[in-house]
């Protein structure tokens, strides 16, 4: 039977995606679905930029409104993953203790670092906000006029400016795997 035929078992878990906007998170949750759906696995993905269009409608990017956003995040993330299904977050998440309280609610939860430098998402700038944060124009834009605190241990570290999002994603997956959280 070929892979695209036979279904992996798994269990409940959270791919929990942290860096600065336009590292890379989104791109690399992309590939990872498109391997979850291979294997049979149920998911949802939580990404910043759609949830703050429905849950999230109406939060700025003070601390305490982020902080609200992603702890609305890991609450949803936390029931999809005692329910059997795997959450994808994928939002800057820039407070370290914040993403540690996830951690302890949800249990299962697998941090991924999307360590992408500044200088390269400055460049990249896919939604021009750089450009607009360095004018002014957008206060409080983590990076460069907000903090962001880096993950001391997290399971994984992509360097996009190194690898393909497909490499990202099978490092990913090469955790799952040790982990116990996926068979193949
Ligand atoms: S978080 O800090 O609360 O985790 P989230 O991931 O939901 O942020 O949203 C980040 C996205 O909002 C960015 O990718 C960018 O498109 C947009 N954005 C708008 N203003 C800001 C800002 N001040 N800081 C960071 N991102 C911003």
């Amino acid at each position: 039977m070929s892979d695209e035929q036979r279904s992996c078992s798994y269990k409940g878990f959270t791919v929990w995606f942290t860096g600065l906007s336009g590292s890379g998170k989104s791109t690399i949750s992309d590939v990872l679905v498109r391997e979850f759906k291979k294997r049979g696995i149920k998911h949802e993905v939580l990404d910043g930029d759609v949830v703050r269009t429905n849950l999230s409608k109406g939060l700025g990017f003070s601390k305490e409104d982020r902080d609200t956003n992603i702890r609305r995040i890991g609450f949803v993330c936390h029931i999809l993953t005692r329910n059997g299904v795997v959450a994808i977050a994928a939002a800057i998440s820039p407070y370290r203790n914040i993403r540690d309280e996830n951690r302890k609610m949800i249990g299962n939860f697998v941090e991924v670092f999307v360590d992408t430098p500044l200088d390269i998402c400055e460049q990249r700038d896919v939604k021009g906000l750089y450009k607009k944060a360095r004018a002014g124009e957008i206060k409080e834009f983590t990076g460069i006029s907000d903090p962001y605190e880096e993950p001391l241990n997290p399971e994984v570290t992509c360097y996009t400016d190194k690898e393909s999002p497909e490499e990202s994603a099978e490092k990913i997956l090469n955790k799952l795997r040790d982990l116990g959280y996926i068979e193949w």
